[in-house]
């Protein structure tokens, strides 16, 4: 690669060298390599969720199947100081090549490999014993459906899967037929259509784990308009699959009230006003947070310069005990043709009233609560 033709970034503490085109041009191209600037985020938390796993559980390697120019490898090694070794591939040479010259840059060289392979070819290598992975992270274009197979089998016991799918349209319910293919179930359309995709996300990865009597249990999802991102920690055992099965029902939403209920079977009308309904799934309904561990992320941002992350991590941990999905107050607002109140404002409204209600970091508009859809309703009608 010609040498005017990359640039040495900086992204956290970490050097990168990136082609100079992905930071001059809007969308980052894959030619000669891909990266992509705006990916600052997610490599932010994936950085955090390396620090708080290796707290809580000890020394770890990365595997990295799609890893462009390696940038999240580079930063967890740089950066979390846990991660012993990572693992860098990608099927394009000039991405790897890259990658080393900033191992290098960083001084990292003797904590990384690289290979040129597809993603499963790589993942299929380490998936005996001795060789699996602590921590793999999935980052495709699209969905990570094909790979999530072969992560699991390369995946120890108690390891960390994480992934991204950038195939937003489908999760979030306007391709329904390609969100069945790819996912296994319907999206939908609605107001807190961003949560229902990454439920469905994470359906995906329960379901091909508990086929191979594993249980990947989701701990931590964020997502904004170009993905939606899950972590799993993967535990073993028929019973425990057997578990994850209750989790794994229909999310329903009545077409005229628009109250959500959550059921084994998509069936029948609405609970409270006999309507007809529409349905998701089938979807993850169980934690999509890990209390201990989303609280450590928190803790991991304390003080440094990820420190910006540590309000939304805090508020997290607050969602867990909450139903899987959110009333979006402005939209609601908007259909009674009434002015919308701020969601902090309902919130305080609804727990004087007796109920839970919280933020969520999956919609700054949303609030997650037991109250029924009238609770809300009759608040925004008051205000
Ligand atoms: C979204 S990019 C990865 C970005 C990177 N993880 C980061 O944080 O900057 C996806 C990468 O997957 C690679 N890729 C696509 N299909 C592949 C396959 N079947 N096996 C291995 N790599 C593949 C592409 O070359 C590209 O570098
Ligand atoms: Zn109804």
């Amino acid at each position: 690669m010609a040498v005017e033709s990359y640039r040495l970034t900086t992204e956290g503490r970490t050097k990168i060298y990136v082609p100079a085109v992905s930071i001059t041009s809007p969308l980052p191209p894959t030619s000669p390599a891909f990266f992509n600037p705006r990916g600052r985020k997610v490599r932010d938390l994936a950085v955090l969720a390396c620090r708080a796993y290796t707290k809580l559980y000890g020394e770890a390697d990365f595997g990295d199947p799609l890893a462009g120019v390696g940038a999240k490898s580079l930063r967890v090694l740089v950066e979390s100081e846990g991660i012993a070794h990572a693992y860098i591939n990608d099927l394009n040479s000039k991405a790897i090549k890259l990658a080393r010259r900033s191992a290098a840059a960083n001084l990292v060289l003797n904590r990384a490999s690289f290979t040129v392979k597809s993603a499963n070819q790589f993942l299929e290598l380490h998936a005996r014993p001795g060789r699996r992975f602590s921590i793999i992270d999935l980052d495709p274009f699209g969905s990570p459906t094909e790979f999530v197979d072969s992560a699991i089998r390369a995946l120890q016991y108690g390891g960390m899967l994480s992934l991204t799918a950038t195939d937003t349209a489908p999760l979030s319910g306007v391709y329904r037929k390609v969100a069945f293919r790819k996912y296994f179930g319907y999206s939908l359309r609605t107001d807190f259509s961003r949560e229902l995709g990454l439920r469905l996300l994470c359906a995906m990865v329960v379901r091909r784990g508990i086929a191979l009597d594993m249980f990947p249990r989701p701990v931590f999802v964020h997502s904004d308009q170009h993905y939606m991102r899950a972590y799993f920690f993967l535990e073993t055992g028929a019973e425990a699959a057997n578990r994850a099965i209750d989790e794994l029902n229909f999310i329903i939403e009545c077409n005229r009230c628009g109250a959500v209920t959550v059921h084994k079977e998509p069936t029948g009308s609405c609970e409270e006003c006999g309507s007809s309904v529409r349905y998701c799934g089938p979807a993850w309904t169980g934690p999509i947070f890990d209390r201990k561990f989303v609280r450590q992320m928190g803790e991991e941002a304390r003080g440094n310069h990820l420190s910006r992350y540590e309000k939304l991590l805090i508020k997290a941990a607050e969602e867990i005990d909450h139903p899987p999905f959110y009333y979006n107050i402005p939209r609601i607002a908007d259909r009674l043709d009434a002015p919308a109140p701020s969601p902090t404002s309902v919130i305080e409204s609804l727990v004087k009233q007796g109920w839970h209600a919280t933020l969520t970091i999956i919609d700054p508009q949303g609030v997650r609560t037991d109250a029924p859809l009238s609770a809300v309703i009759s608040l925004i009608r008051k205000e």
